[in-house]
């Protein structure tokens, strides 16, 4: 095998855009682009001195490996449609998260290697991503030799490489999912909450833009468990219990979502030393009364609709 191989895009998208632009400044050479609208396969060849041309085919000739950058969902029947018939010598692979490169596995019948190349990045736009992607992480899916090309294209850029052993996509995907996307929703779910009492949003993302930037930084510094801070850390099982009772009233799928994440960061507390009985205690408490709504609104209306009534 040579040592650095010639690329071709199938997909000239955020992904393929901005890793063909990246690996043909790191030197690689990008045969060919192919794409359904030929403008962005003009577009991209012309800024990676590659061909445009008109089928997925013809990537694959004029390539040593060539990726496969189309949504999920395209990628096993493109596979299936290619009509080459002999692709001994020849590699392909897709930059899906979630798809095992099994995915491939009809063109590794007819001779081809086939393997996986994750960047672990949020690609929201190229221009961003180009600036962005150098030092993140490649989760890699192939068999060598193949997989020495791969963790080179990942290493050029500066990139981490991540092995995922067969069949372990959609969990590693799922971890990716979690943090990345979630994140996210989150983030909206709290800033719903204080634009319910009256925030306005500027300041609502004032507040929240730099409590995750902290969380973030004493993620990387300290780890888990040490990143963990607040009501939890301290086993202040009045505040947990004042904040579910406010989160009911506002919108019980939220508080349901609060306590799943309390019970889930439990046993980060226990491997901290912090005792563990009365947060479990609240949460199993204040379960058992969601579940009774009855229950519920006649003991806050005794309370006079006041959470912090009872003095917790
Ligand atoms: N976005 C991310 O954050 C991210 C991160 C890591 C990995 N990935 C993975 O990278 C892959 C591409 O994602 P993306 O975000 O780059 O998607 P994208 O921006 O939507 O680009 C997808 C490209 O696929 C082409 N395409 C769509 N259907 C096609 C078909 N039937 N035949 C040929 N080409 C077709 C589109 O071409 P035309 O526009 O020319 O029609 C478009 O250029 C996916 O597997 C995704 O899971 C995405």
């Amino acid at each position: 095998m040579r040592e650095r191989p010639s690329l071709g895009f199938v997909g000239a998208g955020k992904v393929g855009s901005t890793l063909a632009r990246l690996w043909f400044r790191a030197g690689y050479r990008i045969a060919a682009v192919y794409s359904r609208d030929e403008a962005k396969a003009s577009a991209l060849a012309a800024l990676t001195g590659a061909a445009a041309v008109v089928s997925v085919e013809a990537v694959i000739e004029a390539a040593d490996l060539t990726l496969l950058t189309v949504p999920d969902d395209v990628i096993a029947p493109l596979a299936a449609s290619i009509r080459t018939a002999a692709l001994s010598g020849k590699s392909v692979i897709h930059t899906s998260g979630a798809r095992n490169a099994e995915t491939l596995l009809p063109l590794a019948e007819r001779g081809a290697m086939i393997g996986s190349l994750h960047p672990a990045y949020p690609f929201a736009d190229v221009e961003t991503a180009l600036a962005g992607l150098p030092g993140a992480t490649f989760a890699v899916e192939a068999e060598p030799p193949l997989r020495a090309w791969l963790e080179e294209l990942a290493r050029v850029l500066d990139g981490r490489v991540l092995v995922i052993p067969a069949g372990g996509k959609a969990i590693y995907h799922s971890a990716m999912v979690i943090v990345s996307n979630y994140t996210v929703t989150l983030y909206a779910i709290a800033e719903r909450l204080l634009t319910e009492i009256g925030a306005p949003r500027e300041a609502a993302d004032g507040a929240l833009s730099v409590l995750l930037r902290g969380t973030t930084e004493n993620l990387r510094v300290q780890g888990i468990p040490a990143a963990l801070t607040g009501p939890l850390t301290r086993a202040d099982v009045g505040t947990i219990h004042a904040h579910l009772r406010a989160l009911h009233r506002l919108d019980p799928q939220v508080a349901d979502l609060y306590r799943e994440l309390a019970r889930l960061s439990l046993p980060m507390l226990a491997a901290r030393g912090v005792p563990t009985d009365s947060i479990r205690q609240v949460l199993e408490q204040e379960a058992q009364d969601a579940s009774d709504d009855t229950r519920y609104s006649e003991d806050e209306n005794r309370r006079g609709g006041d959470p912090h009534a009872d003095g917790l």
